[in-house]
């Protein structure tokens, strides 16, 4: 079995502080670092852009996963990658040219992920999977940290994990939204080996403590 990953969500750490939050992340023991970008259009939020990656980037050597809620994702891709993204997940909702998208992440030399809401079905992406280095499935509808887990979405990451397994490609399948604990065996047990986690992570005192506890749920 692929090892599990967390990616603590700096969305739900504290944006006066954030430099010294990614780098207590890191020594915390994360894996990668999901940065959510949201623009008050595709999402009915804002958080950052392109600048705040770039500042963050000498705060800490883990990938960072930028999660693009933004629509259009195309004319900020490459800003994104020269920035100091790693993976940059754009959604099939909202970019009607997403395999271009992926092709155009995988040119700029970074791991394409493709993000899929809770109302979009497990094929909107089996046109993608020989693009895709990533899904991320959506178990929360985007926009807020600290909702409730959408168990509705377990069946969903079933499928995708058998899509990926027929398509003999090593895809990361990564959960995002409401991930705590009492999911993590559900959702790993569904086969998601990527867990996004904000509030689980920034809402604890001890962040250390906090990732090694989901890990811990996670591999059962
Ligand atoms: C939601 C974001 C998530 C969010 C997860 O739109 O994409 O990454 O930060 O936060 P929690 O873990 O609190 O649900
Ligand atoms: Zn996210």
């Amino acid at each position: 079995a692929s090892p599990i990953l967390i990616a603590p969500s700096i969305l739900s750490a504290d944006f006066a502080a954030m430099g010294e939050e990614v780098a207590a992340a890191t020594r915390a023991g994360a894996d990668w670092l999901h940065i959510d970008i949201m623009d008050g259009h595709f999402v009915p939020n804002l958080t950052f852009g392109p600048p705040m990656v770039r500042a963050l980037r000498p705060h800490s050597h883990l990938p960072f996963d930028v999660h693009l809620m933004i629509e259009p994702a195309d004319p900020l891709l490459e800003a994104f990658a020269a920035a100091g993204a790693d993976h940059i997940h754009v959604h099939v909702e909202g970019n009607p040219h997403v395999h271009r998208s992926l092709q155009t992440i995988r040119a700029l030399g970074k791991k394409a992920g493709v993000a899929i809401c809770p109302a979009t079905p497990p094929e909107a992406v089996s046109y993608l999977l020989d693009l895709a280095d990533v899904i991320l499935v959506m178990t929360v509808n985007p926009g807020f940290g600290g909702q409730r887990f959408l168990e509705s979405q377990l069946p969903k990451i079933r499928t995708l994990r058998e899509m990926v397994t027929a398509s003999k490609r090593d895809i990361v399948i990564g959960v995002d939204g409401g991930v705590d604990p009492l999911v993590m065996p559900l959702a790993a047990a569904a086969g998601a080996n990527m867990f996004v986690s904000g509030t689980a992570v920034f809402g604890q005192a001890d962040y250390a403590m906090a990732i090694a506890h989901l890990r811990q749920a996670g591999a059962g």
